[in-house]
């Protein structure tokens, strides 16, 4: 689940790529940005915030409109990423990260303190088995 530094990663890749003029290379890496964020947003949204929202509702409710917000950003690039969105994809990043610290403190903190280990567990084991359906993840 702890995907976090591997997406920010492939996002500042993708940057680098359009920076360069790369098109091809920045083709597949907004590909596997965009799968690889939705991926990680709605395994969160699906397995643990239900368990967190029950726990500590307001913590929460903060994390999903995070991820709402991040959904509507990563939308706004319209699919893809040219030179004139570049500025603006630097700021997303800026973005992710600031929600990755948040959730880091928040919700995994409380999966570490809170979640009690068999439920983990069987969370784990939903993710081992639906990374199967993961998008093709190359890099890692
Ligand atoms: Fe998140
Ligand atoms: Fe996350």
């Amino acid at each position: 689940m702890e995907d976090h530094s591997r997406i920010e990663d492939l996002f500042n890749a993708l940057i680098e790529a359009v920076a360069a003029d790369a098109y091809a290379q920045a083709a597949t890496l907004w590909v596997e940005c965009e799968r690889g964020l939705s991926w990680h947003l709605d395994t969160e949204d699906e397995l643990l915030l239900p368990r967190l929202l029950s726990d500590r509702p307001r913590d929460a409710r903060a994390i999903l409109a995070e991820h709402r917000h991040l959904r509507l950003r990563l939308a706004e690039f319209g699919g893809g990423l040219s030179r004139p969105k570049l500025e603006s994809a630097r700021a997303f990043v800026a973005e992710l990260r600031a929600h990755t610290r948040h959730e880091e403190k928040v919700l995994y903190h409380w999966v570490d303190e809170r979640l009690p280990s068999d439920e983990l567990d069987a969370i784990l084991e939903v993710v081992r088995l639906r990374s199967g359906a993961k998008p093709p993840d190359r890099s890692a």
